[in-house]
Formats: structure tokens, sequence, C-alpha cells
């Protein structure tokens, strides 16, 4: 094995350390309130099957910007500590979302598992089915429990609350756009990458890049305005890159890696597939599209699939993840004169090329 992959597995396994203590947390905060023992069994097996076993990226990156924001200063143990906590409240955040939007894109698998909405009940034959509903909330809230006993007492500690309340806005109103960005099935007036932008940037960039770096900016003490907006101006497009990737993988990637069933042609989304076969399709490809795009059947999904291969999709997505890295290496140079460049080159290098 080499040298980066272990430290990068050492790094996994000090951060993995830290689940079961915020999990005790949560438990204790149950126990003080005589919760039933049920319940105490459900919040564990549902944060367990949830929040924990993902890539972690998200989590580990706060940790990694904070090393490369203060480049030449070894970090203290709370430091560290403070970034894995909030770390991990990013991972929770996803988890809120994944939980909840599996059950709005009736998504089968996730992680390789059974969507928890499609999992049985701890100890039933029944299924978790809309009590998920409810998880997706307790998760949430679980974020705000942890936030309070480790930072209550920082200066910084309303900065990071209004940063989480604000992305979770942000991401709600990606997630409101993807949901109703499709007026009537076969209707593709409002597939278009302009929008499509604006959906990955809301739904996605601000919490998967964004928060991270800034979370790890507060955890620094920078308090420029400017440093934050730089920051935005990087990691935004960079999300938006990520989530063409996601799109990509949607359609041609191995469910087996990447752990999900793509379900965006069934469910008639405004993927960045979508636009760019509509952007370098025929006119008669387009209208062929409009008749199978957006149905929930194999063989319709099929006829999608084999006008991307006509158009060769897989083509147009090589060269733009090509043009889009170069231009963000581009704008890395040029623009980052208050963040250290490496916190951006770190996040790209970990999203280019990827398989899952
Ligand atoms: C996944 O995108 C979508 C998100 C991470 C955003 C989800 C946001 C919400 C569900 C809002 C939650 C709010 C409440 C009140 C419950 P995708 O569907 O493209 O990703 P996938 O390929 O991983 O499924
Ligand atoms: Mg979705």
């Amino acid at each position: 094995m080499d040298y980066f992959l272990k430290n990068k597995n050492k790094e996994l396994d000090e951060f993995s350390k830290i689940f079961p203590i915020l999990m005790n947390d949560i438990i204790y905060e149950l126990e003080i309130q005589s919760f039933p023992k049920e319940s105490i069994q459900w919040i564990e097996t549902m944060l367990k099957a949830n929040a924990f076993g993902g890539k972690m990226n998200r989590g580990i990156s706060v940790l990694h910007s904070l090393e490369l924001l203060k480049e030449n200063c070894k970090l203290t143990s709370n430091e560290i500590f403070h970034a894995q906590i909030l770390g991990w409240c990013i991972e929770l955040f996803q988890a809120f979302f994944l939980v909840a939007d599996d059950i709005m894109d009736q998504s089968i698998t996730r992680r390789g598992q059974p969507c928890w909405y499609r999992q049985k009940k701890p100890n039933s034959q029944d299924f978790v089915g809309s009590i998920a509903i409810n998880d997706a909330f307790l998760i949430e809230s679980c974020i705000y429990i942890i936030i309070e006993k480790y930072f209550i007492n920082e200066s910084y500690y309303s900065k990071i609350l209004n940063l989480f309340h604000k992305t979770s806005f942000q991401t709600q109103l990606g997630q409101l756009l993807d949901l109703i960005n499709q007026p009537n099935r076969g209707d593709f007036s409002l597939f278009n990458l302009k929008r499509y932008n604006q959906i990955a940037q809301y739904k996605t960039a601000y919490y998967s890049f964004y928060l991270p770096v800034a979370l790890a900016m507060l955890i620094a003490k920078i308090n420029y305005e400017q440093a934050f907006s730089t920051a935005k101006d990087i990691l935004l497009p960079m999300g938006e890159f990520f989530q063409v990737q996601d799109d990509f993988l949607d359609c041609y990637g191995s469910p087996a890696v990447i752990g999900k069933i793509g379900r965006d042609i069934e469910e008639n989304k405004c993927s960045w597939m979508i636009c760019q076969a509509i952007l370098n399709g025929t006119p008669e490809q387009t209208e062929k599209l409009k008749k199978h795009y957006g149905i929930d059947n194999p063989s319709d999904v099929e006829i999608v699939k084999k006008i991307y291969d006509e158009i060769n999709l897989k083509k147009v997505f090589k060269e733009y993840e090509d043009k889009s890295y170069n231009l963000l290496i581009e704008k890395i140079k040029s623009i980052c004169i208050h963040v250290p460049q490496g916190v951006f080159l770190k996040l790209l290098s970990k999203i280019y090329k990827r398989d899952l």
C-alpha cells in the first residue's frame, strides 16, 4: 500500500472514531429525558445506517481545509477535534438530505444498501416507510445538539449556526427547483444549462463544497468577509462540476461502485445529460427523447440511453470534465489572494476523474 493511501486510511480511521462519541452525546440526551429503550435503539440504528459508511469526503474536508489554512502552524488537539466534530455535522446534514431525497426520488439503494425508507424496522418485518420523514428531521436536530455541546462558548458559535441554517435553506431551494423543473412529461422547455447550473449550485455546491471550507475558516477565526466570498467564487463552480459528474454517473456509473441505482431518466430530472442531449442531438433525436424521457419503464429508459450513446455523451462529458478542470485551476491561481490555493486544489484533486 502506498504512503498516501495508508495516510488516507489513517485519517479516515481517526475521523471515524469521533462518530461513536457524538452518538453517545445524542443517546445521553434521550436518557436524561427518560426516553424508552426502543427509541434509543431506533436512534442508534437510524444514525448508524444513514450517517455512517459514506465516503466521508465532505466531513474530512473540514480538517483538511483547516490544516491548509493554518499552513505553517501545527494544529492544537482542540482545533483538530473541533474540525472533526463539524465534519461529522456535515455528514449528518448530508444524511438528513439523502434520507429525504431518496423518498422524493423513489430511489432504491444508497451506499449499497436499500434506502432507509425501504429498510426493515429494527426487530420487525415492517418497513421504515414514512417514519423516515421524521428520521430526516431528527438527524437535522442532532446537528444542533452537537454544535451547542461543543461550541457554545466559542466566539464563532452564532456564525456556525447561521451558516448551517443558511446552507439548509439553500439546499432546500435547490431541491425545490430539482423537483419542479419538469412542467409536464415531454416538455423540455426548462431543460437548459442555465437552469441546470442554478439547481446544481443550490442543491449540491453550497453544502458539499462551500460549507466544509467556510467552517474551517470559522475555526481558524478568519473574519474578513472578502475571504468568504473568494472561497464561494471558486467552490460554487467546483460543486457544479461535481454535480455534473453525479449526473453522468447516474447514467453510466456502475451501481456496484457508486452504491446507488440511477433514476434521473425515470424521474424526468433536469439532468446535465438531458440538457447536453438537447444541445447536441438532431431535432429527430430530441423528438424521440421527448417521447421516452421521464417514464418509469426499462424499455423507455433503454431507448433514452441508446440516444445518449448515439450523441456520444461520454465524449461530451470527457471534454467538459477536462475543460472545467482547467478553468477551475486557472481561477484558483488567479483569484486566490485571501485563502491559500492548496485548500481548493486539494478539494479539486479529490473529485477530478472520480468514478464514485
Ligand atoms: C441529492 O441530489 C439531493 C440533495 C443532497 C439535496 C436534498 C435536499 C433535501 C431533501 C431538502 C431536505 C429538506 C427537508 C425539509 C426534508 P441527487 O438526487 O441528484 O443525488 P443522488 O444522485 O445522490 O440521489
Ligand atoms: Mg434528488
